[in-house]
């Protein structure tokens, strides 16, 4: 104790009001965390604010498998599709989704993985990936498992919901808790929860490489056969998860970590960008690289960096296996937090330090990582904020707008009248029916009778 009152002076001011009990309890909390690591954690939470320097001499756009390569590399793109094909027939892929984030800006009342996202059925994130892993299932006459990370903020929640909801019909899911790490305020003093303990929270998406391997889940992967990790995270209800042209172009590069990634719309769009820095492919936060290279241009007006980060990859498990033996960077994100002020004995809410692990930044210790460009139209659409961009509005209109082109696309007059698709116009095609394209034009060339009113149309 007396190591941690030096780090900690308040803590001397505290422990006073604190009878024998709560004091034992309160180092007990902070003894889930070797004392070394403490004296880093502090002296990381007091030096954010300093700006690192970067040495960006070398950076350059990396080489990414662009949309217009689709039709250039055809022979390269039909023979990875086959590729990819038969990798999922083998029971080679699972999905993995990291589900323990607080939605902080959401401010949704429970996991994300919960909020209503379709326009007319009211579907959770939760049930429409689990649709989506249904339909690989039955297209391909195969068991997906479903690998799902929680939070001590989420796990309750999540695992009831699944409980009362039939596991959404999903056969094969493995819910598995990540870990934590100290929050701090903005002047680096810890914060504490009123029993007295540690407020620690969860340790961001990059804790699930350690998360898999300390929750037996790096060892059922093998015991199943899994090779390669579709991961996704749970506010992108348009993700496709058994990409097929994706996995055959991963794994014909032997990548270890590949990642869809969108053209940025504009300089200050919130998603992080890819950079080549020479000796390694790296991911910048949208906080994190330097202003005059995110606004930069090449001459016909596109932006320099312009590869953005939708999070959708697939990672091979023996990668997740090395990744979960090494140590990753700690990052310091600021979020409005709730915690307990023992001198005033009531809860504050305040902008706090919040420590977190990326997972990008397994990136440069993957082998010949591959960039792939997607149509963000047809697969990225996140919901992350109450309103705005990238709200619940954007990706009920989102989905619409891409289910309505494909009617247009089958050549059907889908007239709108004078609406506007908008998150009140009423149309859902679940991914039981089809997930993309070209399997709904097949699909709905096959249907003997055709509806022909769209208006509150929906198709499974
Ligand atoms: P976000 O960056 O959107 O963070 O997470 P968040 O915590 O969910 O939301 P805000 O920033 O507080 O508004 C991206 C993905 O990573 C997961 C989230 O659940 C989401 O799928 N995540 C994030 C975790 O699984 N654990 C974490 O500790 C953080």
């Amino acid at each position: 104790m007396r190591e941690l009152l030096q780090l900690f002076p308040e803590l001397h001011t505290w422990i006073q009001t604190f009878d024998l009990e709560q004091t034992r309890k309160l180092r007990q909390s902070f003894e889930r965390i070797p004392f070394q690591e403490w004296r880093a954690l502090k002296v990381l939470s007091q030096t954010a604010f300093k700006k690192q320097s970067l040495s960006i001499k070398r950076w350059t756009p990396p080489a990414c498998f662009m949309l217009r390569d689709r039709q250039t590399q055809s022979t390269l793109w039909q023979q990875a599709e086959s590729r990819g094909v038969q990798h999922l027939r083998q029971g080679k892929v699972a999905a993995l989704t990291v589900a323990g984030g607080s939605g902080t800006r959401l401010g949704f009342p429970g996991p994300k993985g919960l909020v209503p996202i379709t326009p007319l059925k009211r579907k959770t994130l939760f049930q429409v990936f689990a649709e989506k892993l249904r339909a690989i299932e039955r297209l391909h006459g195969v068991r997906m498992h479903w690998f799902i990370m929680t939070s001590a903020d989420t796990h309750e929640a999540t695992y009831e919901a699944f409980q009362t909801n039939h596991w959404y019909d999903a056969k094969y899911v493995h819910l598995f808790r990540q870990g934590v790490l100290p929050a701090f305020t903005m002047e680096g003093i810890c914060l504490l929860t009123n029993e007295p303990s540690v407020n620690y929270c969860p340790d961001g998406h990059g804790g699930v490489f350690k998360a898999l391997a300390s929750t037996g889940c790096l060892n059922k992967m093998l015991a199943y056969g899994i090779e390669t990790l579709s991961y996704f995270q749970v506010d992108n209800p348009l993700v496709c998860i058994g990409d097929c042209n994706f996995l055959g172009l991963h794994l014909n590069r032997m990548s270890d970590f590949s990642t869809k990634v969108v053209a940025k719309t504009n300089a200050d769009e919130k998603v992080g960008v890819f950079v080549d820095k020479g000796d390694a492919l790296q991911l910048m936060e949208y906080s994190e690289i330097p202003e005059h290279l995110s606004v930069k241009k090449t001459e016909d007006g596109q932006l320099y960096f312009k590869l953005g980060n939708t999070a959708m990859h697939l990672i091979q498990r023996s990668f997740l296996e090395a990744m979960a033996k090494e140590k990753l960077p700690i990052h310091i994100t600021h979020k409005s937090m709730q915690y307990w002020h023992p001198l005033l004995q009531s809860h504050c809410t305040a902008s706090c330090q919040k420590l977190e692990y990326f997972i990008f930044d397994a990136l440069p210790f993957a082998k010949n990582p591959l960039l792939f460009e997607i149509d963000r139209k047809e697969e990225f659409s996140p919901v992350k904020n109450a309103q705005g961009q990238d709200s619940l509005d954007t990706c009920m209109r989102d989905q619409i707008s891409r289910w309505h082109r494909w009617f247009v696309n089958c050549g059907l007059n889908v007239d709108l009248g004078d609406k506007e698709i908008n998150s009140t116009y009423r149309l859902e095609i679940s991914p039981l029916f089809a997930d993309d394209y070209i399997s709904f034009k097949k699909m709905w060339h096959a249907l003997v009778i055709k509806p022909s009113c769209f208006e509150s149309l929906y198709l499974e």
